[in-house]
């Protein structure tokens, strides 16, 4: 099965991490000012933020928040901090656990790992807005059904990451999904429980 979840979202500008890092490195071997406010990186002209507060609008659960914020500010700390959505968790705050994940245009990303700046123009989506008419979502209801959790803190990145995996591969078998879930981690060691739950919604085998 490819595994198309890369976590490494494109900028909002199009500009993809690895594409962000060549520039990166041109621009740090030669740097060229054009203005007090431009510079060049990779033959285009780009506007420097920052680095004090500059408005920021994202697009989260289908509402439009808008804030004053620092170009550094990651897109976990924008809707933990000033937005008041606390349903992704920042435990590594590196890009290494899952515990953030959102969906950005509906695909899994690190929220730790996103500038709040280049998530402006995307559709964010949080766990907060994967319940039905308020009630648990049939993944949700099913981490229950399997106690498929212990202390909880990586639930919600996994509920995410589930709820959007299955939406790809509805019919996966069981390295479908240990691959396909393979970017977050569960201290408690729940996986065998998360992996029934994904199996289960798909009508397939049990692990
Ligand atoms: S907190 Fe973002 S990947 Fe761990
Ligand atoms: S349930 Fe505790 S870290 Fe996963």
């Amino acid at each position: 099965m490819k595994d198309d979840d890369t976590r490494q979202p494109e900028t909002s500008s199009g500009v993809s991490r690895r594409d962000f890092m060549k520039i990166s490195a041109v621009t740090a071997a030669v740097p060229l000012v054009m203005g007090t406010n431009v510079v060049q990186a990779a033959g285009e002209e780009v506007p420097i933020q920052g680095p004090g507060k500059v408005p920021v609008t994202l697009n989260v659960n289908g509402k439009k928040l808008g804030a004053e914020l620092e170009p550094r500010v990651t897109l976990l700390d924008a809707l933990r901090g000033p937005f008041d959505i606390t349903g992704a968790k920042r435990v590594c705050d590196r890009g290494a656990c899952g515990a953030c994940t959102v969906l950005m245009d509906g695909k899994p990303v690190y929220a730790c790992s996103v500038l709040a700046i280049d998530a402006q123009g995307a559709k964010i989506t949080t766990i907060e807005a994967l319940t039905e008419d308020g009630k648990l979502s049939p993944v949700m209801a099913a981490f229950v059904a399997h106690d498929a959790q212990q202390c909880g803190f990586c639930t919600p990145g996994f509920v995410v990451a589930t709820t959007s995996f299955l939406q790809k591969h509805p019919k996966p078998t069981a390295e479908d999904v240990r691959r396909g879930l393979s970017g977050n981690y569960c201290r408690c060691g729940t996986y065998n429980g998360i992996r029934a739950v994904a199996l289960a919604q798909a009508g397939g085998e049990q692990s």
